[in-house]
């Protein structure tokens, strides 16, 4: 939430979660934005579910087919509506093409003005040890991809690359593609 409101998001935003899980976010979001204004997506409709009906303060709050199961970032029946994105420690734990994929689709939302994700940087074709002690790998979970790689997938996507000075957990950084 901290990251979402210091980039503007006010409560007539529309916000879509990435790779929402249980609604560690969507538990402070849904209350927060005008009804109807969250959407998530993740690949695991059952966790999904599960979250909305024990972490919400109220499900009804939530209709149900604004959880949308999506393993391929294609953002199938999200509304144009949508203002901000945000994908916490989901590509962290994916290939880079999921994350080119998923900027890319992103392209085709007409009013979004930022979308956030996190990711591990390092430049080492080695494992790395983040600042906090996790350990990264260039091909397999949790990954880090160096810094350039990531301005460069956001720009190629049409986005203009922004990394942020936030500290996060476990070393993930945070960027805005604008
Ligand atoms: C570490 S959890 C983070 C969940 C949530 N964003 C949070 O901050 O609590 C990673 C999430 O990514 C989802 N995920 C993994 N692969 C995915 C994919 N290909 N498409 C969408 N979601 C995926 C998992 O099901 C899981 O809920």
């Amino acid at each position: 939430m901290q990251v979402l409101l210091a980039a503007g998001m006010t409560p007539d935003d529309h916000l879509l979660d990435i790779g929402c899980g249980s609604l560690r976010l969507g538990h402070k979001a849904v209350p927060y934005l005008k009804p109807g204004h969250y959407w998530g997506t993740d690949a695991s409709h059952a966790l999904m579910r599960h979250g909305r009906l024990t972490e919400l303060p109220d499900p009804e709050a939530l209709p149900e087919d604004h959880l949308v199961e999506d393993a391929a970032f294609a953002f199938p029946g999200i509304p144009d509506t949508i203002t901000f994105a945000i994908a916490f420690g989901v590509f962290t734990h994916l290939p880079h093409a999921d994350l080119a994929t998923a900027l890319t689709n992103l392209r085709r939302f007409p009013n979004l003005r930022s979308a956030l994700f996190t990711v591990f940087l390092s430049d080492a074709a080695t494992p790395t040890r983040q600042p906090d002690g996790v350990v990264t790998h260039p091909g397999r979970p949790p990954y880090h991809l160096p810094e350039a790689q990531v301005a460069q997938t956001i720009s190629a996507a049409g986005f203009t690359p922004a990394r942020q000075t936030t500290l996060l957990p476990r070393g993930q950084v945070l960027w805005a593609a604008t």
